[in-house]
């Protein structure tokens, strides 16, 4: 099993193990007399990549970019144990709740901005970034990512789970993810894929560098 970030932790909910950052509760989940409140994999794709192990690349600090925030549920925990953190939501209802997990977290930046336009959000987010983190769920998502590695520094990693459904619904998953690679490739060197299933249906986790 690969090393967790600083700042991400197992530890005892209700007598069971689990994975946890330490900062204010934002979707109901449990927090410890410490402070430490649970990471709850199945609402959360990052979360679910630390849970099949894979090597993120992350040690905890990261200037990170975070595409597809939503409300902020896995952003809130990535802001736990990461140095500034950009969040970019293109949908308003979403990016309200984001605000508010912000207020609470001074290296949490909310962007209301379209993941596919990086030029609009280029002039706030920081360059030579640690981190990508996408979650996009939308047709696309290659090209999202391949139009942002530009905030990457060479040894940076894309941290980016693909959706196979909103692809193509009626496509075999692992088409999908062979085609999405491929376009990724373009941009980056595949370093560690792994399907999602336990946590999420027909997702795939990817890390990758810029090529
Ligand atoms: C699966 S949800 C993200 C959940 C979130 N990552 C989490 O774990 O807490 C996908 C989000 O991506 C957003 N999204 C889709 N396309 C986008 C784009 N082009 N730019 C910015 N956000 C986008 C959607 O509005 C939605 O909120």
């Amino acid at each position: 099993m690969t090393d967790l970030p600083s700042g991400v932790e197992r530890r005892p909910f209700d007598g069971r193990e689990r994975l946890s950052t330490h900062g204010e509760t934002v979707y109901g989940e449990p927090r410890d007399e410490d402070g430490w409140r649970a990471w709850d994999a199945g609402r959360s794709k990052l979360g679910a990549m630390f849970e099949y192990g894979m090597d993120t690349g992350l040690v905890g600090d990261e200037t990170v970019l975070y595409l597809g925030a939503a409300s902020g549920t896995t952003v809130s925990h990535v802001a736990d144990f990461a140095g500034p953190t950009y969040a970019v939501e293109f949908a308003a209802r979403p990016v309200r709740d984001l605000l508010g997990v912000a207020e609470a977290r001074d290296n949490l930046f909310p962007l209301l901005k379209d993941a596919r336009k990086p030029e609009t959000y280029a002039h706030i987010v920081e360059a030579d970034l640690d981190c990508i983190v996408q979650d996009v769920a939308t047709r696309g998502q290659a090209t999202v990512a391949n139009r942002n590695r530009q905030f990457l520094r060479d040894d940076g990693r894309l941290l980016a789970v693909i959706k196979a459904r909103s692809e193509d619904v009626t496509a075999d998953p692992d088409d999908v993810f062979e085609d999405v690679l491929t376009e990724l490739r373009e941009a980056y060197e595949i370093l560690e894929t792994t399907r999602l299933d336990r946590f999420h249906d027909d997702h795939l986790g990817v890390v990758a560098r810029p090529k």
